[in-house]
């Protein structure tokens, strides 16, 4: 193997402190919508006993993209691909501990063994949102209006994404004579279709059909493309989904969601609502998140079946989306203050100035060499990208104050320690 020199592990990312700040921004608009909504925020570690992922995930991550090793102890583990099956683990071993419904979120990064590419690296981050212990379509509702909330915090105008919501019981009812296995099968297709050009969709249907000896099989997913929830005919499934849809459209724009019986996500757990949302820009084709209705994976770690929905959104589909948007800000605009030294002498009481305007809260770099001259101390200021910098003279020090200068206007103000403050900084 070539030698990595300085380069990261592949589809992995170093967050240098200004892609360290978008990250954050990011994730802080996420927190607050979340905390709008009553949810808490929780962790979990990033190994897992690799049985944590078996029948529990989807049978492509775990036979593909698992990261799993032997550890030091001979355990067999897992870094995890994905936070649902954490989730189920923690809810499922505290069932009395909590009130049910739990509203909970996480942020939290994750690995799979993916090919890199636009939208998909082998760490990414992501937000998690779930709502456990109720089946109510009000929790359906909440989570799909929660996650084009998030949307809008960013700015997003309603025809810049959509979200394609369905059911997974649709295929089980339109398909009912196939088994369990072959289901699962022709929902994994499905899944692909976007991925697949659509002769080679269509032949891989009909090879199936072959397969099975079902010779109609093609005509049949063509019809089942065409279900509509104008048309529910007494479909429960459809009905269902179009209480969604109406609900829904109370808190959403129409043009930012839609039904499509082509999302089934790959998920075996998922056992009724799916969704996914995809930017309407066609450069980003990934989607920006995806989730569903499990209410039966909490029952299989503990005793109660408790029902939950979620989704979960990934940083990396999220940045292309802002960025191809023009929806990522300059996040270097905060005021900022650069304290030279004026000499080697004053540096003590420059050090006791600073640590008081930081009480005062202001943000302080401190400038670490006294016989630097200022002209240079201010060059640096302003390289750094600080708003303001300062100087104590003897003068100063002795009248307990401080000369301001702001580096974007060169305006300079004489002004007392005592008196500065973030507010006051930022008027200058
Ligand atoms: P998922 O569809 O595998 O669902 O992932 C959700 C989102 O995470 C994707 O839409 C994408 O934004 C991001 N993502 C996934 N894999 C990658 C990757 N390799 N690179 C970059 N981003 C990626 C789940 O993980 C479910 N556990 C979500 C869930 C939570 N369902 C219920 N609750």
């Amino acid at each position: 193997m070539a030698n990595p020199g300085l380069k990261a592990y592949p589809g992995t990312r170093d967050f240098y402190p200004d892609d360290m700040d978008f990250r954050n921004w990011m994730a802080q608009k996420q927190r607050s919508v979340c905390e709008r909504f009553g949810y808490r925020e929780y962790g979990a570690p990033v190994l897992e006993y690799l049985d944590l992922y078996l029948r529990k995930s989807s049978e492509e991550i775990v036979s593909e993209q698992l990261y799993i090793f032997t550890d030091r102890g001979e355990r067999k583990v897992a870094i995890r691909p994905e936070m649902t099956p954490t989730l189920a683990r923690m809810v499922s071993s505290r069932p009395q501990q909590y009130i049910l419904p739990l509203r909970w979120f996480s942020i939290a990064n994750f690995m799979r063994y993916e090919r890199p590419g636009r939208g998909r690296l082998r760490e990414f981050y992501q937000l998690n949102v779930d709502l456990l212990g109720s089946d109510a379509i009000s929790g359906d509702v909440e989570v799909l209006a929660l996650a084009c909330d998030i949307m809008k915090e960013y700015g997003a105008a309603p025809t810049d994404y959509v979200l394609r919501f369905s059911d997974r019981r649709l295929l089980d009812h339109s398909f009912s004579e196939l088994n369990g296995d072959q289901l699962r099968e022709l929902g994994r297709i499905l899944d692909k279709k976007e991925k697949l050009n659509p002769e080679d969709f269509r032949k891989t249907v009909d090879d199936l059909g072959g397969q099975w000896q079902k010779k109609d099989l093609v005509q049949r997913v063509e019809t089942f493309y065409e279900l509509s929830l104008e048309k529910a005919d007494g479909n429960p499934i459809l009905e269902y989904l179009r209480e969604i849809r109406d609900r829904l459209s109370e808190h959403v724009s129409v043009e930012s969601f839609k039904f499509d019986p082509g999302i089934v996500r790959g998920f075996d757990y998922y056992t009724g609502l799916v969704f996914e949302m995809n930017d309407t820009d066609p450069s980003n084709a990934r989607a920006l998140f995806g989730g569903g209705r499990y209410d039966k994976l909490l029952s299989q770690f503990g005793k109660e079946t408790i029902p939950a929905v979620g989704f979960g959104m990934g940083d990396v589909t999220l940045q292309d989306f802002l960025e191809v948007h023009n929806l990522r800000p300059a996040l270097n605009e905060k005021s900022s203050l650069f304290l030279t030294m004026f000499s080697e002498d004053l540096a003590r009481d420059t050090e006791k100035v600073a640590a008081r305007l930081r009480s005062a809260g202001i943000q302080v770099e401190l400038a670490l060499d006294g016989n630097r001259k200022l002209g240079k101390q201010f060059d640096l200021a302003e390289k750094k990208g600080h708003s303001h910098a300062g100087v104590m003279g003897p003068e100063e020090l002795a009248n307990d104050a401080i000369r301001i200068k702001n580096l974007k206007t060169g305006e300079q103000k004489d002004v007392s320690v005592s008196d500065l403050d973030s507010s006051a900084l930022a008027g200058i």
